[in-house]
């Protein structure tokens, strides 16, 4: 039987607003289960809350977890921090990857990978790998050098993201949106670089998209439809087309 790898249950989520209204709740209830080894799709109309899950999964501090639990390898993690999140194995790609100047792409994927694995890094081997993986995402080397997305273009930052998981290897990638703003050889690119890291051992990946270009050759296990801010629907591929044929019209009539 396949081994659980995330579980969450009955997760509402929220943001603090400067406003009178004091804070504004975005997810309500959210139960998702993630097993060893699978695909996970999440689609959802704009503003329907698929960031903010993802943000939620890692703790990021701008969102208030209200009620629910995650649990990571059947440990409550629901209190750890997001750096202890990331060593037991969870990334996440932002769908607007920050900029960090003075940091270069090497330093910074080397500083969290030694943040990551408690074991020290060989240069000369991390070095080796980094070359690699840069060359199958068509990424110049010189981009090593380059401070972290300091000038880089939007393709280029949703590369390096995909880079940063190829390198720090978790064991459950959440890509949101990786894929947009890509043009059709760097969207080939990505899907590819998704490919080879799923290709791994008992690899999962949670992948938040509008589009099916990215998961065309990733078979998804579940396809799940988030709008205003729950999970409404849960099915196999099929859902996908379902999407790109009909938009999310007949969700909002289906969940009257
Ligand atoms: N920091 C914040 N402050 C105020 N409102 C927020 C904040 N973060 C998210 N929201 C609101 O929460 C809702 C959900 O946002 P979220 O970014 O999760 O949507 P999404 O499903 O990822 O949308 P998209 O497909 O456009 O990326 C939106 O209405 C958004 O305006
Ligand atoms: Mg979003």
């Amino acid at each position: 039987m396949a081994k659980e790898l995330l579980r969450i249950e009955n997760l509402s989520a929220s943001v603090d607003l400067d406003n009178e209204e004091g804070k504004k709740v975005i997810l309500h209830d959210i139960n998702l289960k993630i097993n060893y080894g699978e695909v996970h799709v999440i689609m959802g109309p704009n503003g329907s809350g698929k960031s903010t899950l993802a943000n939620v999964i890692m703790d990021n501090p701008e969102y208030n977890l209200d009620s629910g639990k995650i649990f990571l390898d059947e440990e409550d993690i629901t209190e750890l921090s997001t750096d202890k999140r990331a060593r037991k194995g969870l990334f996440m790609s932002f769908q607007y990857p920050m900029q960090v100047s003075g940091i270069s792409v090497e330093n910074f994927i080397r500083t969290a990978k030694s943040n990551i694995e408690d074991k020290n890094i060989s240069i000369i081997q991390f070095k080796k790998e980094l070359k690699e993986e840069m060359e199958k995402l068509s990424f110049d080397s010189s981009y090593a050098q380059r401070y972290l997305n300091e000038g880089f273009s939007g393709g280029e930052m949703k590369k390096n993201e995909i880079l940063q998981m190829l390198m720090l290897d978790p064991k459950l990638a959440i890509l949101d949106e990786t894929d947009s703003g890509l043009d059709v050889d760097a969207t080939r690119i990505v899907a590819e670089g998704i490919n080879r890291y799923m290709q791994k051992d008992n690899k999962s990946v949670l992948i938040i998209t509008h589009h099916r270009e990215l998961i065309k050759d990733i078979k998804p296990d579940y396809v799940h439809i988030v709008y205003k801010g729950r999970i409404v629907k849960t099915g196999d591929e099929s859902l996908v087309d379902r999407v790109e044929k009909e938009g999310f019209t007949w969700i909002k009539d289906e969940v009257k």
